[in-house]
């Protein structure tokens, strides 16, 4: 590997998946893993093989369909043997494959988490990635807690790991505690003391509570380390992860000061972030940097004027070069289906024949619909169509009435898989409850609201309305998301899609991932 190159390393299927509500169903998660490997990210962690039958099912599908297309693909365990065993056994058919084991060293998780002194931790550090090294070549360890770790005992665990096997010793900030130069020091300190730091690679993985975390990778980078660990949007634990698509435009802008290089086609940026929040239903904010809906408005007149005269007067990168979709006017219902496909590859969307035919069909409706059409309605109508969680129920139609003087009612039909329909009219509040409440009573599935957002997604009284919905259900959270016209049908949708979530989870009670020891 050329000493430019940066390894992306992207987490967004495993500690993304850590945020609350976002928790996946193997169909969700392999759709993220192809768009993924279209991306180009170097490594894809899969999952956490032991956390669930269903996360070591989602780790084995993804190392079966894309661990021979260059990507590696990676699985996380504890410094334990089934841990280890389990992840070995989830990743056996990829053939480019990584087993991620980690072990908390610093002072705080070694005294009140694991206790166990120093000595123990690199013992079982040590046999750990020993072990792991029987089942695959391709090792990391990650010190969780690093960057609040004694620097000599992690500088001893990190060297005991490489002797032990380990190919990748990641660095992780896992509170978010870390400054740019601490981190820069740490990394620098290991490059310098580590006596057989050449024999691996050294990795960041930063957690962005006080918004650092793309300026703490950044800055591990610049003191050597060649792989990031970052996830699509910043999704994470907490307040997230460094975000993917700030790490790899920050390389690829300022070039001119990093020198360095990822593989990273960033044209598939803004597909890849629209659709992480699709599935996951985690709304991207507007004014987030690369992929955010305002990341290229300019609003003030003198900035328009000198976007007119010259766009590098106050625009940094070109909004095609990471796939934007704004507010261009795109064809009429009368551009034909030749036209309309070439816009969507040029939104970086590819579709097979029968998906491309029902999208043209909802685009000439929404013609029908509304007077202008955008890319980012047309970004909406692809992503109507992917594949959720196999859907229980799914919406044959809705009504609702409402008004001064008027009970607010919603009549709702549904149909379960493989049964008949059923029908129901219920009262609200206001037509959007009634909707929720006959949905509940139809389908069973008691909810709780949380969040309830509506946004327009393009400009105009006739603008799709994006809906976001998040509800909680026996201690966990689910998220819908959906788009239309009519943003009670948008809501109708969405709040469907939560409830089919909920309903499709069979580990409903379990606790979420990486229970860390
Ligand atoms: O934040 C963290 O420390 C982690 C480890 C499992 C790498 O996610
Ligand atoms: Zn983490």
């Amino acid at each position: 590997m050329p000493s430019d190159r940066v390894i992306i390393f992207d987490t967004t299927l495993r500690d993304g998946e850590q945020s609350p509500g976002c928790s996946m169903h193997t169909a969700e998660k392999l759709e993220i893993a192809s768009a993924l490997v279209e991306l180009g990210v170097d490594v894809i962690e899969a999952g956490f093989p032991i956390a669930s039958p269903g996360d070591f099912e989602a780790v084995q599908a993804i190392a079966r369909q894309f661990g021979d297309r260059g990507t590696t693909i990676c699985g996380l365990a504890r410094c334990r043997n089934e841990d280890i065993d389990r992840a070995g056994a989830a990743l056996k058919d990829a053939m480019h494959r990584r087993i991620h084991v980690f072990l908390a060293t610093s002072s705080i998780h070694r005294q009140h988490k694991l206790k166990m002194d120093k000595p123990e931790i690199i013992q079982r550090a040590v046999e750990s990635v020993q072990r792991a090294k029987g089942l695959c070549d391709d090792i990391e360890f990650s010190p969780e807690d690093a960057a609040r770790t004694e620097l000599d005992f992690l500088t001893e665990v990190v060297e005991k790991a490489i002797d032990a096997g380990a190919t990748t010793v990641n660095i992780p900030d896992t509170v978010g505690y870390a400054t740019p130069s601490q981190y820069f020091a740490v990394i620098s300190h290991l490059k310098q003391h580590v006596r057989n730091i050449e024999r691996a690679v050294i990795s960041t993985h930063c957690h962005d509570d006080l918004g650092l975390a793309v300026a703490n990778s950044l800055a591990g980078l610049e003191a050597g380390a060649r792989q990031v660990e970052c996830t699509i949007n910043g999704l994470g634990e907490r307040a997230g992860n460094a975000a993917l698509e700030e790490i790899v435009m920050a390389l690829a802008t300022r070039q001119d000061y990093y020198h360095l290089e990822t593989r990273i086609n960033a044209k598939r940026l803004c597909a890849t972030s629209r659709l992480v929040s699709k599935i996951t239903g985690m709304l991207v904010q507007r004014n987030k940097a690369i992929v955010g809906q305002n990341a290229f408005a300019h609003e003030a007149g003198i900035h328009q004027h000198g976007m007119l005269q010259e766009r590098t007067t106050y625009e940094i990168m070109r909004p095609e070069d990471v796939g934007f979709t704004g507010s261009n006017l795109v064809l009429g219902k009368h551009s034909g289906r030749h036209a309309f496909r070439d816009r969507l590859v040029h939104l970086g969307y590819d579709l097979d024949e029968p998906t491309l035919e029902k999208v043209f069909g909802d685009f000439i409706a929404l013609c029908d619909k509304k007077k202008n059409v955008y890319d980012a309605d047309i970004a909406a109508i692809v992503e109507n169509q992917v594949v959720d969680a196999p859907d229980r129920w799914k919406l044959i139609s809705f009504h609702t009435s409402a008004g001064t003087g008027s009970v607010p009612t919603a009549t709702i039909q549904l149909q379960e898989e493989g049964k008949s329909v059923i029908c129901d009219a219920v009262i609200g509040d206001g037509p959007i409850d009634a909707v929720f409440n006959a949905l509940e009573r139809i389908t069973g599935v008691k909810a709780r609201l949380q969040n309830f957002q509506v946004r327009s997604l393009t400009v105009g009284t006739d603008s799709q309305g994006e809906v976001l919905v998040e509800i909680a259900c026996n201690n966990q959270v689910y998220h819908g998301k959906a788009a239309s016209t009519d943003i009670i049908e948008a809501s109708t949708h969405a709040y469907l899609r939560a409830l089919n979530k909920a309903a499709a989870n069979p580990y409903t009670n379990r606790p979420l991932h990486a229970q860390h020891e």
